[in-house]
């Protein structure tokens, strides 16, 4: 046992997300039911997960929240920008996640949280219009007024302390570049109003450079960049990225590793799903599926490691497939068709028709990633969080390191992180010295 690094939450958490619309109205949504007693905050493992702790010959799987020092849910308060300026029960109407009955119950406080101007450029997300955005000599003069944001809300609010959550559009495809290296490079980047700085890195890097933890939950680059990481230490503020791990990718991440436990082998993978929400028809454009397409097939080469494993996998073909469909809204339908083979070479099917909500099975994740970023915070953590891989489709690691996609090894390292801030034992699952006299 060793000592806890963790400091208690005093005060306030202000909650800040860029990109209000069906994800994180959903989750503001959910809090506020949670807080009000009419919804349960199901699939958040800050509020409902247990950990083991100790030895096997004792029982004892405490809730995380009594493990850790948790946020408490009822001193949260809620900021955001968007290009469209509807409240948050206007646009989570407007999403159609959660039905109005429910939505009506919760208006007095949503209808109170106005998004503030967005920092945007239909440059990078060619689908959307909206009129709602600030106006800037360069970059770098964007950055500073969402720095001021940043701290009008802090005041406004009375928060004690703060994170951000990007739960932006997905802005097209972009390759890490000379402006992403250094802090140098990109500020004079931001300055010059390079193209390859889009709305989301600006966000970060105000966030960072103010110490407020940033996670990003879409696929673009955001704070996945050297110079970025580079602030993030210098300023001792913990990240993560990319990509909210939910429907498809997390089916696939679950059952990948078992099969690869097995050493089954694997054929082909054809992912297809439809959905018709904004998200679904922001990456109805090229340029932006190709952001999120990248996000979604480097999950099965990392798992299956087709190099190492020729037989098995030297000859797997991944397909993904992303179709707007506007009749299903937020109810995305995702079919998955899997050609196994097994001893002998003989061949097998799976299928899988996974009728899901994604906006439903996002919202506890921006909920787990807030408050676990601010307790890595609290513990003087900084840098990349990658034991909030878990959630993340396309976990970003250290330069040099493989990412880690497989969900029970992501499961494992994030229990063992709370252990280690607790102060607690790691557990190896080695479990010998029960058998040792
Ligand atoms: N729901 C899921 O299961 C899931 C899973 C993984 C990733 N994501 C990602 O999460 C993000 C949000 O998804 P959603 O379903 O809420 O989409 P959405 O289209 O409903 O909401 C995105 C919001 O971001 C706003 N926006 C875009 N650019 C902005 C900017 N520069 N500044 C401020 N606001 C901006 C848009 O106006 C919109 O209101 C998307 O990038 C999506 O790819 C969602």
């Amino acid at each position: 046992m060793g000592k806890t690094l963790i400091k208690k939450p005093v005060g306030k958490l202000g909650i800040l997300l860029p990109g209000m619309g069906a994800v994180a109205t959903t989750f503001i949504a959910g809090v506020v039911a949670a807080n009000k007693g009419i919804a349960s905050p199901t699939g958040a493992l800050t509020q409902m997960g247990r950990i083991r702790i100790g030895k096997r010959t004792k029982v004892n799987k405490p809730l995380i929240k009594d493990v850790i020092p948790i946020q408490d849910l009822k001193k949260v308060a809620f900021g955001g920008w968007d290009l469209y300026k509807d409240n948050v029960y206007e646009a989570a109407m407007n999403a159609k996640v959660l039905d109005e009955a429910t939505l009506k119950k919760l208006k007095p406080q949503l209808s109170k949280i106005k998004p503030m101007k967005a920092v945007f450029d239909k440059a990078y997300v060619s689908k959307l219009d909206g009129k709602h955005v600030k106006k800037g000599k360069d970059k770098m003069d964007l950055a500073k007024q969402l720095m001021r944001d940043i701290k009008k809300f802090q005041k406004d609010n009375k928060c004690n302390r703060l994170v951000m959550v990007w739960c932006g559009s997905t802005e097209k495809y972009i390759k890490e570049g000379k402006v992403h290296q250094t802090i140098e490079s990109l500020e004079e980047g931001m300055r010059n109003n390079h193209k390859d700085i889009p709305p989301s890195m600006i966000y970060a890097y105000a966030a960072i450079k103010m110490g407020v933890p940033y996670a990003n939950g879409a696929p673009n680059l955001s704070c996945d960049i050297p110079a970025l990481v580079q602030l993030s230490i210098q300023t001792g503020t913990p990240i993560c990225g990319k990509d909210f791990k939910t429907g498809q990718t997390l089916m696939k991440t679950i059952l990948a590793p078992g099969l690869k436990a097995r050493a089954l082998g694997i054929d082909g993978w054809f992912s297809t799903n439809i959905l018709g929400n904004r998200d679904g028809e922001v990456l109805d454009d090229p340029k932006n599926f190709k952001t999120k397409e990248v996000s979604k097939l480097g999950v099965l080469e990392e798992i299956l490691e087709p190099k190492l494993y020729p037989d098995l996998y030297g000859n797997f073909y991944h397909k993904v497939r992303i179709n707007y469909y506007p009749p299903r809204g937020d109810n995305k339908e995702g079919w998955d068709n899997i050609d196994i083979f097994g001893w002998m070479g003989y061949p097998m099917q799976i299928k899988i028709d996974f009728l899901c909500r994604d906006s439903i099975l996002a919202a506890p994740i921006v909920l787990d990633l807030a408050l676990f970023l601010d307790a890595a915070k609290r513990s003087g953590m900084s840098g990349i969080q990658e034991w909030l891989s878990f959630y993340l489709k396309s976990p970003q690691a250290k330069k040099g390191l493989t990412p880690q996609h497989d969900i029970f090894k992501q499961l494992s390292k994030l229990e063992n992180t709370i252990r280690h801030i607790a102060g607690k034992d790691l557990i190896t699952h080695l479990g010998l010295d029960y058998y040792e006299e």
